[in-house]
């Protein structure tokens, strides 16, 4: 062991919130850093992840993973650097991947660190274009929606770190078309100049039905759903028959207070023979291997392009996390700690 007692901060669940997060949900408290025991690692965080997830463990209510404990550390993908190390197969130096984001230094062992190779990518490409995010595209769009060649595809939240993969994935793989919904013109702009989508609109601008059937004369064979509520509804609208609907995330009802109402043209799913399903991206890690071949030399090589907005230090992740809300990133959303 070589390091200890550093100086260290985490950021906690103050109170649970109601509605819209705000930073007076989050406390930040400096701490020991800790010292590694038997078989334990301790980690110095370089990038943490924020997560759209993250909102709903905030709350109390029963969901696919367990809610944040009110007083607690809140924790999240993160990568960082092997400072102290009593256990076998992590040497100090080694950078690993874990989930013991949202604070400066972590207590690992073997089990719950997976060291990564960071001479082919950099270290936060782990948490975003080749990470959790870019397996949830990667999985949803093959997987779970049964993308096949000469499909037209229609993403939400398409400039975010998830949508992003979607619409270049499908392009790769040969769509016909793909069309991104995003909040802001600078999005839009990057999903049809830089990231090669065929259509995109500001779902800001207009009722996003009209915008869709606009940018997607055809029709629609794929939906690739993150915001859910009216961005599904139009979807369902502009489905070609035996379209497939794969609901990765719901993003405009996180913070509501009362249940959301359905969408209002459920009976098409009848005669378009439509399909919906929702996925987690944990149930889809024997992907991973798949995803990493095909993925990794094409972001290699740039075929795939990626962005990240980076917020720097540990006590700017809760305005983060509150930013990736609002919509503020492109692409994935980091804390460079
Ligand atoms: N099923 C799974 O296993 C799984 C795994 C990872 C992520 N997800 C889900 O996938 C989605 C995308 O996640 P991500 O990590 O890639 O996040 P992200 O898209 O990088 O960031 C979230 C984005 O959501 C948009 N947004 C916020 N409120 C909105 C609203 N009311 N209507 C429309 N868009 C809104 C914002 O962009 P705009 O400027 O465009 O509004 C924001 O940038 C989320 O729904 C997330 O929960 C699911």
């Amino acid at each position: 062991m070589t390091e200890s007692g550093d100086n260290a901060v985490e950021i906690r669940l103050a109170e649970r919130p109601h509605g819209e997060p705000t930073m007076a949900n989050f406390e930040i408290a400096d701490v020991d850093a800790g010292r590694p025991g038997p078989g334990q690692a301790l980690v110095r965080n370089t990038w943490l992840s924020v997560d759209p997830y993250m909102r709903g463990r905030m709350s109390s209510a029963k969901s696919y993973a367990a809610p944040y404990e009110v007083g607690e550390p809140m924790t999240g993908g993160a990568v960082g650097e092997v400072v102290a190390s009593n256990a076998d197969g992590l040497a100090v130096g080694d950078t690993v991947l874990h989930q013991l984001g949202w604070r400066t230094h972590a207590i690992v062992d073997t089990d719950n660190a997976a060291k990564i190779d960071v001479t082919s990518a950099p270290a936060q490409a782990y948490l975003g274009v080749l990470g959790m995010p870019g397996l949830t595209a990667y999985a949803g769009l093959f997987d779970v929606a049964r993308f096949a060649e000469g499909d037209a595809v229609f993403v939400s939240g398409a400039a975010g770190a998830v949508g992003s993969m979607v619409g270049q994935l499908a392009k790769l793989r040969g769509a016909s078309r793909v069309i991104g919904s995003a909040g802001s013109a600078e999005k839009v702009r990057w999903l049809t100049e830089e990231l090669g989508f065929d259509a995109a609109f500001n779902y800001k601008d207009g009722p996003v039905a009209d915008q869709l059937k606009a940018a997607a004369p055809d029709g629609v064979d794929v939906y690739f759903d993150n915001v859910g509520g009216e961005h599904l509804e139009a979807a369902i609208g502009s489905m070609n028959l035996g379209g497939r609907i794969a609901i990765c995330g719901m993003i405009s009802q996180y913070n509501a207070t009362e249940p959301q109402p359905g969408p209002r043209n459920l009976v098409q799913f009848i005669a378009k023979r439509i399909t919906m399903r929702g996925f987690l991206v944990g149930d889809h890690l024997d992907a991973r291997p798949r995803f990493v071949d095909e993925v990794a030399p094409l972001v290699g090589d740039g075929s795939i392009v990626y962005s990240e907005t980076v917020v720097d230090g540990i006590r700017s992740a809760p305005q983060a996390f509150l930013d990736l809300l609002a919509g503020s990133n492109t692409g994935k959303m980091l804390v460079r700690v």
